[in-house]
């Protein structure tokens, strides 16, 4: 007969309620591998549990309540009693990550976190195991299922933005605010833990820029995908002149592009290094079943050997402006020598056109290019020229491109 294991659950929503079923739908086969049976010890809601009643009981914390407080509380008081604590809070560990783990070293125990990012896909542990010797230079990724759907079904059934919005609470796949997702907060937090992971260096949600797709509209998506682009909201952590750049915003992939194939509200992350070349995880990025797996997988990862994440060895300088290669969408009148006078413009910042396409005609004609990459702040400044020529008809629309192709 196998000994217990007391797990207490902190929040029964979406994630905790299908974990609790989870768990007792695995106990036996859980208790044949590990030698122990987890059983839930208790459940804290707003309406229902003692988070010290339930502490005392418990050998594990699992913590899928959401928000800061009082999760950040209640996590550090149960590893200052020895408990081990799993979370599948991003907000949390993008913001406190640092003193939760040194919480974890101090007191000997595991706080473990798979389900923060990119749900059931086992990026963490890739990166805390895995490729823990390895030199990352750059990690990619699709971290937020709800933007990518949005962005699918624009690509493939022409949908506003709003419409496609719609359809995506329809199904559930968006929340009745949807704003961190379709701002890029929510996977700007995704992007700040794996960046502390790959990089061993101290990311904070505040160092992470981002931009979402509120602004995207299908003309841009039908235009680019004339280039070969799809578009995608991208997450970036990469090695920039000695520091670091965290960034989230959407980028045009062409089709060679491992993160091009990933549609609907699936996740996947790239991740970049001389010695492994580029390895490509995908899978469900969210849904309860489907995190609560991710969050037991934890939970028997700390029944057996211990994890933990080290202190930071560096402290990388986070690098705002960066190279980008860029679409940009111009409505223009039609009249000789516009390409000319948009090119020099460009010019003089350094900027280069790779390809163009002029469509339309009269009050119809937009002209869309997609420049070599150039420094940011050096392509807005152009940019900004470029509004101010009196055959412009709006706004120049820009969005960055991804070149980079492994097949
Ligand atoms: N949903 C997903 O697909 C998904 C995917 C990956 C990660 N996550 C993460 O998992 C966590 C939980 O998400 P969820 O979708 O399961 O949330 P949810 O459905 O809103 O459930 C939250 C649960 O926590 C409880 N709770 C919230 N604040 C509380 C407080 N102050 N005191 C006591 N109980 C409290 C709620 O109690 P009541 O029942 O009384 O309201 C509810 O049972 C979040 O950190 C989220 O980011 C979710």
């Amino acid at each position: 007969m196998p000994g217990t294991f007391s797990v207490g659950l902190l929040g029964h929503g979406t994630v905790g309620a299908a974990f609790a079923a989870l768990l007792e739908e695995r106990a036996e086969a859980i208790g044949r591998v590990t030698g122990l049976r987890p059983r839930l010890s208790g459940v804290l809601t707003r309406s229902r549990g003692d988070f010290d009643a339930i502490l005392a009981d418990a050998d594990l914390i699992v913590e899928v309540m959401g928000g800061v407080e009082p999760a950040r509380n209640f996590a550090l008081r149960a590893m200052r009693a020895g408990k081990h604590v799993v979370s599948a809070n991003k907000l949390l560990l993008s913001q406190h990550g640092e003193e939760l783990w040194a919480c974890a070293r101090e007191h000997g125990v595991q706080l473990r976190f798979e389900a923060a990012v990119a749900g059931v896909v086992p990026v963490i542990r890739v990166l805390q195991e895995s490729l823990a010797a390895a030199h990352v230079e750059r990690i990619h990724g699709i971290v937020n299922g709800t933007t990518n759907y949005i962005l699918t079904e624009m690509a493939r059934g022409g949908l506003s933005y709003a419409l496609a919005l719609e359809q995506a609470q329809a199904l559930g796949y968006a929340e009745a605010d949807p704003t961190d997702d379709v701002t890029g907060r929510d996977a700007a937090a995704k992007m700040a833990i794996l960046a502390r992971l790959a990089f061993d260096t101290p990311v904070h949600l505040d160092q992470v820029r981002y931009e979402g797709i509120e602004h995207i509209t299908a003309d841009d998506i039908a235009y680019a995908h004339q280039l070969g682009l799809g578009l995608k909201l991208i997450g970036t952590a990469e090695r920039v002149d000695g520091g670091l750049s965290v960034r989230v915003h959407p980028a045009f992939l062409y089709g060679g592009h491992p993160l091009a194939s990933v549609n609907g509200p699936f996740n996947a992350v790239t991740v970049e290094s001389d010695a492994i070349t580029e390895i490509t995880m995908s899978g469900p990025g969210a849904g309860g079943p489907q995190t609560a797996s991710a969050v037991l997988g934890d939970v028997i990862s700390a029944m057996i050997p211990p994890a933990t994440t080290p202190e930071t060895s560096q402290e990388l300088t986070i690098v705002n402006d960066v190279e980008s290669a860029f679409y940009l969408h111009m409505e223009v009148a039609d009249r000789p020598g516009v390409l000319a006078q948009v090119a020099e413009l460009l010019g003089m910042q350094g900027g280069s056109i790779k390809s163009v396409v002029q469509r339309g005609l009269g009050d119809n004609e937009s002209l869309v290019m997609v420049l070599h990459p150039l420094l940011e702040s050096r392509f807005y400044a152009g940019v900004q020229l470029i509004a101010q020529l009196d055959f412009m008809r709006s706004a120049p629309r820009a969005i960055r491109v991804i070149e980079e192709e492994f097949v």
